[in-house]
């Protein structure tokens, strides 16, 4: 297939190029800089030299592709109208064909807000947290417009190799000895995937038109940040001194999204392995680099 990726030189979007890549499909991928292209040719996509925040720099990128993938993110004070401004683009573009649109646009696991003990499948209410309500919002209009087959695939924390990704934070602070800050609670639990799990995840559904709504993706349900920390004191010498911070504490000092690592989550990704044959390669974060 022919697939159009916005962000695929970011953490996750990185993994999806090249789990594209290697099972044959041609990617072209945004890019707005050097680096970034570079990136992409090393992963064996074709660059697309454009601007996220300027949808008239590759809208024409779009009537080459059967899919288009939305991983791209700029966290500024506009990522909402940023967003919006592609999904209007992508709808634009899906009017003047004679097919649906693929579309697998990214939500996460902060959209379901707090769950406690009762895991979120994708039937379970939205609760966002205020820092991304825009996402659901910007959602809408994918699941609603005819001229679109439309996925929102919602990833756990997602966690890698290359700096640990959601583990990043504590990871630095191990590595330097200082004590690990704990955001919300140490009884927090937080789904969790591999990158390339989710990876597989998006390729699958990519593949598959007629599966269409949000998707869950995670490999572990809720894991809890004690098993989380003891595992990276585990990998490092460190002495297992921890902080707990509160969560107007973490939205004070980092900013309003800081609240979504402090949620207590389960996350139910039954959905898709009945769907489309996924199933998570790494079941259990401790057996996996990072
Ligand atoms: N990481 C997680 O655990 C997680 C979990 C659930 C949901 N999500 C969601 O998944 C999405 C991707 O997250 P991520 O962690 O992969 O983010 P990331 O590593 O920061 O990647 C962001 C991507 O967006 C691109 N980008 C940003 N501004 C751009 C612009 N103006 N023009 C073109 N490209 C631009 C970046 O390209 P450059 O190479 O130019 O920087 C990069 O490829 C986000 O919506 C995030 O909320 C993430």
């Amino acid at each position: 297939m022919n697939i159009f990726i916005l962000g695929g030189t970011g953490s996750i979007g990185s993994a999806v190029t090249a789990e594209l890549v290697a099972h044959n499909h041609r990617v072209i991928g945004l890019c707005r800089s050097d680096a970034s292209e570079q990136k992409l040719r090393s992963l064996g996509a074709h660059p697309w030299r454009g601007d996220l925040r300027r949808p008239s720099s590759w809208r024409a990128a779009l009537a080459q592709v059967d899919v288009v993938i939305q991983l791209a993110a700029n966290f500024d004070q506009d990522m909402a109208a940023v967003d919006a401004a592609a999904i209007t683009a992508i709808q634009q573009e899906a009017r003047s064909r004679l097919t649906p649109l693929r579309v697998l646009y990214t939500g996460g696991c902060w959209l379901y807000g707090e769950t406690g003990d009762q895991a979120a499948c994708e039937s379970s209410p939205k609760r966002p947290i205020p820092a991304f309500a825009w996402m659901q919002e910007n959602a809408l209009p994918l699941l609603q417009d005819p001229g679109l087959s439309s996925c929102i695939i919602h990833p756990a924390m997602t966690y890698h190799e290359e700096g640990g990704g959601v583990f990043s934070r504590m990871l630095g602070q191990a590595a330097s000895g200082a004590p690990l800050e704990v955001w919300g609670s140490i009884h927090t639990r937080w789904p969790l995937v591999h990158r390339r799990d989710l990876a597989r995840a998006y390729r699958l559904l990519a593949e598959q038109p007629d599966q269409c709504g949000h998707f869950n993706v995670a490999a572990q349900g809720g894991v809890p940040v004690r098993d989380i920390l003891d595992e990276i004191i585990r990998r490092h010498p460190h002495d297992g001194a921890y902080v707990v911070r509160n969560r107007k504490y973490v939205m004070f000092k980092y900013g309003t999204w800081a609240e979504g690592p402090t949620l207590d989550q389960q996350m139910n990704a039954d959905k898709i392995q009945q769907a489309c044959g996924w199933a998570p390669e790494i079941r259990d974060f401790t057996q996996a680099a990072f």
